[in-house]
Order: C-alpha cells, then structure tokens, then sequence
C-alpha cells in the first residue's frame, strides 16, 4: 500500500513522501460554489461588500435560529470576537480569567490583548475538558470569569460549571470553536453561560474563509459587541465603548452560508472517517482512539491517535515521520499552555500526561478512504521497523 520496502524509502531518510498534496488536520470543507457564486455576485450587484450588510445579517439570523439563541454577532474571526467580549464582561477591571491548558496555543494571548491574566487549569482524563474541581483549584481572588473550552470529543461538563460560577459570582463563557454541531443534554451548544464563541475558518467546520461569532441570550451584551466591533460607533461619528475594527465581511458571511446547510452532512462524514480510521488501523498494536462522548452529540471533527506507552517509538517521531509524507500530523496540544507559559508552573498532571499521548490525525475533505489506508500502512511499517528506525535516528544524531 505504501510502496515503503526499505527504511530509505521512508521520506524521513530522504525517500519520495507518500502525499505530493498534503494532508491536513483542518476540514478544509468546500462551500457549495453555486450557492456561494450566487450570494457573492448578489454582494458585487448591490455594492455591499462589508460594514453589516444583507449577508452578515442573514448568517448571524440563520446562526442564531441554528443555535436556538435570540442573539448571534458576527466577527472577522473568533479571536477578536474571544477579545472583545472578555474585555466587555471586565469592564474595565484587570483580573484574572481561568482557561484550561489542554487546548489552543493561541488562547493565553487573546486574555492578556484582552487585559486579564490567564490561570492554567488541569483538564478531565477522558473529557480532556476543564471541570468544577479543576476550575475551582486555579481560581484566585481577583477571578472575574471562567473560560470553557469545548473539545471536539465531548463538551464540558456545563451543569457544574454554572454551579461553581454561579457560588462564585464570576462569569461563566465558551470557546466553542470545537463545539459547532454538538449537542449538551439536548440542547445545542450555543446557548449556554453568558456567552460562546464560534470560528468560521477554513479549517473548521463552517468555512467562511475567516470569521467567528458569539452566541448569547444576553441583548445588552449583544448592543455592546455589535459596537466593539465598529469601533464602538454609536453613530455616525460618536463612540460610546472601546472599539475596533472586527468586522466580517459579505463575502466571507456569503461562504459561510452557502455551507451551513452542509453541515449535518459533513459532521457525518467525519463520523465515517473516524470509523475508517479505526478499522483501517485495527490490526496495528498499541494503537487506540480516543472515543468520542455518546451522552452528548458531538461533530467528530479530530481523529485522535493514542499510542501505547511501550509503543516502540516516541510519539513526536511517529509525527515526524508522517509529516515527512506529507501528512500534517500533529502532537495533540503538547506542551501543555502552563508550561509554554512558565516552565516552573506547579504541575497539571493529567494534561501533562495526555499531551505527551495524542497524534492528531489528518482530518477533513481533502482525506480519502485510500489515503487513511495508506496511513494505516505507513504506521504498520513504523511499528515493524521501530528498533531500526530509532537506531538510524541515534545514528544521524538529530532528534526528529
Ligand atoms: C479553541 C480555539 N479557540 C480560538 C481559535 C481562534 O479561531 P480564529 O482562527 O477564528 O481566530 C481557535 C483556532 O484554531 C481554536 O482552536
């Protein structure tokens, strides 16, 4: 299947790579071009090409509708959105805001552009989300909020989250940039604390190119986020809050559309990759997948590899050998945020662990039932080949 008979064919050691396309991890997942041809020659037709024109005001309609929320903001993507509406709920208070270390790298930067100091928390074994318990340990007396954050294997764990915000008097929000279709005890995630947060990058499930937007149930917060991110116009020319200029356009807001009806359809795409996967890899030892929930929907969006801890490789030279083949394979949110940000931060250990597990998969559309069985193969020949992959590795004396 992989044409790999000798360890120089590997692309590590300077064989053909398996892929000349590569393989992503993101959905890579293409509006319909009809419909999004159509919406865009409508944007060019009435000289709306941004500035909360018709097609923003459809999206964040039909968002809302989806989210079953009376209020959807759209943003020109989800980390200002993440920004401005952190920096609404201080309201001019410098704190701290408690966000869990098992997630996006980018995450303790949007809280300080934000004016607030991130407080690592631990993460949930086989959630990977933040919980009550692990929340409640990073808090510190300056907390104003607490930052959940969605993982595409299962939502947090929401009930007690309100609960512990609730004996706290601090603000309860979400990143659920890895939540988009799935469900928390039946209701779609979208709707829950004082507010969530969307990505519309092409690389997510909703591909508006760029873009984000914040669901609420909160209409003066909403008011405040429509102004942010104007600049905080009020007017033609007055200013009532600090602003920016976080708009989305028409034509980004036009290609979201054009695949938001796609979107059940793609999540079960995923679902079937993630089986593919599974099967493919069925034969290969010491390799599991990390399971998606089953009490609550979820989109399937990431295919988690975990391999063993006597696996005979490392897990970053598995990765580096699949990113030789042009498979874009990555070590699954490893380091952790805490020690990115302090190397001497007291321990996280359950994300410790898990971030030293976990390959993150090529993922999405551009990946085929061949090309996850030419993975499968790839692996296969790994594990064989483990004793004298590891000595041609000590023999060259890099670390890859
Ligand atoms: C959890 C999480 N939050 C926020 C973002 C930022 O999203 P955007 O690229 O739309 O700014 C990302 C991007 O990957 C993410 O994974």
């Amino acid at each position: 299947m992989t044409g790999k008979k000798a360890l120089s064919d590997l692309a590590l050691f300077g064989g053909k790579p398996l892929f000349s396309q590569v393989k992503s991890i993101g959905q890579l997942a293409q509006p319909n071009q009809a419909r999004f041809f159509a919406l865009a020659r409508k944007c060019f037709a009435e000289r709306r090409l941004s500035n909360n024109g018709p097609m923003v005001q459809l999206l964040e309609r039909r968002l809302a509708d989806f989210h079953r929320v009376p209020h959807c903001i759209a943003y020109a993507n989800a980390g200002l959105a993440l920004i401005a509406l952190i920096q609404s709920i201080a309201a001019g208070r410098a704190g701290s805001v408690v966000i869990p270390t098992f997630t996006y790298a980018g995450l303790p930067h949007i809280v300080r552009w934000a004016g607030q100091e991130p407080l690592f928390c631990d993460v949930d074994r086989d959630t990977h989300t933040l919980t009550a318990e692990t929340a409640s340990a990073a808090m510190a007396a300056d907390t104003i909020m607490l930052l959940g954050v969605h993982q595409a294997n299962s939502p947090c764990p929401i009930d007690e989250l309100e609960e512990l915000c609730r004996a706290r008097g601090i603000t309860l929000l979400f990143d659920s940039v890895h939540g988009l279709g799935a469900t928390y005890a039946g209701t779609p995630i979208g709707g829950f604390g004082r507010a969530e947060v969307f990505s519309l990058h092409a690389t997510k499930l909703l591909n508006g190119f760029e873009g984000g937007y914040i669901t609420t149930h909160d209409e003066n917060l909403a008011d405040l986020l429509r102004r942010k991110r104007n600049f905080g116009f009020t007017g033609e020319s007055s200013v009532d809050t600090l602003g920016m200029n976080a708009k989305l356009n028409e034509l980004h807001a036009a290609s979201a559309l054009a695949a938001l009806d796609d979107l059940p359809a793609l999540i079960e795409r995923n679902r079937s990759r993630i089986e593919a996967y599974r099967e493919s890899f069925a034969e290969i030892p010491g390799i599991s997948w990390i399971p998606y929930a089953t009490a609550n929907k979820t989109n399937h969006e990431f295919p988690l590899l975990q391999i063993a801890p006597d696996w005979p490789l490392a897990r970053d030279t598995l990765v580096s050998i699949l990113r030789a083949e042009g498979a874009l394979a990555r070590p699954y949110y490893a380091p952790p945020l805490h020690l990115q940000d302090n190397p001497s931060h007291a321990p996280l250990p359950v994300a410790e662990a898990l971030s030293g597990q976990i390959v993150q998969m090529p993922a999405g559309e551009s990946l085929s039932r061949d090309d996850i069985d030419t993975l499968a193969a790839l692996v296969d020949f790994a594990y064989i080949h483990a004793e004298s992959i590891s000595s041609a590795l000590a023999a060259d004396g890099t670390s890859r």
